[in-house]
């Protein structure tokens, strides 16, 4: 039997009553998945609106198309990466848009389903890629590349025990290949003591290895920049964030903007969800919504 994703949106309500601001207008979600946004952002747009929605994963493409079946007129569905919008929307022949949307990482599809890698909760191979066309997956970072390279991204991702788990890995795998996220996850757990009240001791390790093998970070700086010469005065970029890695970028490149000149900020702090939403999809707890909006031409 086929299993039954779902995605609950995250801060929708919030994200499209800031994003929408021209209803006739062009809109991008740079980050389709399972197509709440999107169809968030279409119900408040006039006949004359319409979204271009983006996903690098295939596979919610798939899904997407199915949720987006009755507004097919107002909708262009693009496989790609945000990262290169500046090559997407002139295929699509749009010059200015008066919108544009991230809601950063992966959807409750790639957690929840085990042969993509992304999860600890069931095992699955050291995939991790949210497009199969990337070379580059979990597997080839923990099981070939040095010490010092491991050990800088799980570091970065703010593990303070990054060099205990890089030796951890390295040692393991001088004896056995690491294969699957649960032979990582007992690695890390046999050594570490969990807490209930704390994360789980590898959670940091499996969110360093995604960030690196879908380069999200470079692909955040790189849709901003590249969309921001999309955009026509008044439009807003709004970016959903789910850690301070992620938000730490948007929060300073967003403040530069604004020093630049023909910016403002709209949120001065983020916008955060409700106790309510936090009790109906968990996974919004670590939500940050920031909206800025070009002032000039
Ligand atoms: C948090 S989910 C978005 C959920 C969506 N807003 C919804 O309501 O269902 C993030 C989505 O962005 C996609 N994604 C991640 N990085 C991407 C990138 N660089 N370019 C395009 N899509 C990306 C993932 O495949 C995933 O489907």
């Amino acid at each position: 039997m086929t299993k039954h994703y779902t995605h609950k949106p995250v801060l929708l309500k919030e994200t499209v009553r800031h994003l929408v601001t021209d209803k006739n207008g062009v809109y991008v979600d740079g980050t389709l998945g399972m197509a709440g946004h999107a169809m968030g952002i279409l119900s408040e747009l006039n006949k004359q609106g319409r979204v271009i929605a983006i996903d690098w994963d295939p596979e919610m493409i798939e899904l997407a198309k199915k949720q987006l079946s009755n507004c097919e007129e107002q909708v262009t569905v693009v496989k790609g990466n945000f990262a290169d919008i500046d090559e997407i929307l002139p295929r699509e022949n749009i010059a200015k848009i008066s919108g544009v949307l991230f809601d950063l990482g992966v959807s409750s599809l790639h957690f929840d389903k085990p042969s993509r890698g992304f999860g600890f909760k069931h095992n699955g191979p050291l995939d991790m890629r949210i497009s199969p066309e990337n070379p580059l997956t979990a597997y080839t970072i923990i099981n070939k590349w040095p010490y010092e390279q491991i050990e800088h991204l799980i570091r970065i991702s703010g593990e303070r025990f990054s060099n205990k788990i890089t030796k951890l890995i390295v040692n393991e795998r001088a004896k056995n290949t690491i294969v699957g996220t649960s032979d990582l996850k007992s690695l890390i757990e046999k050594n570490f003591v969990c807490r209930k009240d704390k994360i789980h001791p590898a959670t940091r390790t499996f969110l360093a290895l995604r960030l690196a093998v879908n380069s999200e970070l470079d692909n955040l700086l790189k849709g901003i920049h590249n969309a921001t010469h999309f955009m026509a005065k008044g439009s807003r970029m709004c970016i959903i964030t789910f850690h301070s890695l992620e938000d730490r970028i948007v929060k300073e490149t967003f403040k530069s903007m604004v020093k630049l000149g023909g910016w403002e900020m709209i949120t001065k702090k983020p916008v955060k969800p409700s106790d309510e939403e936090i009790e109906n999809n968990h996974r919004a707890r670590s939500a940050k919504l920031r909206v800025i909006e070009k002032t000039e031409a």
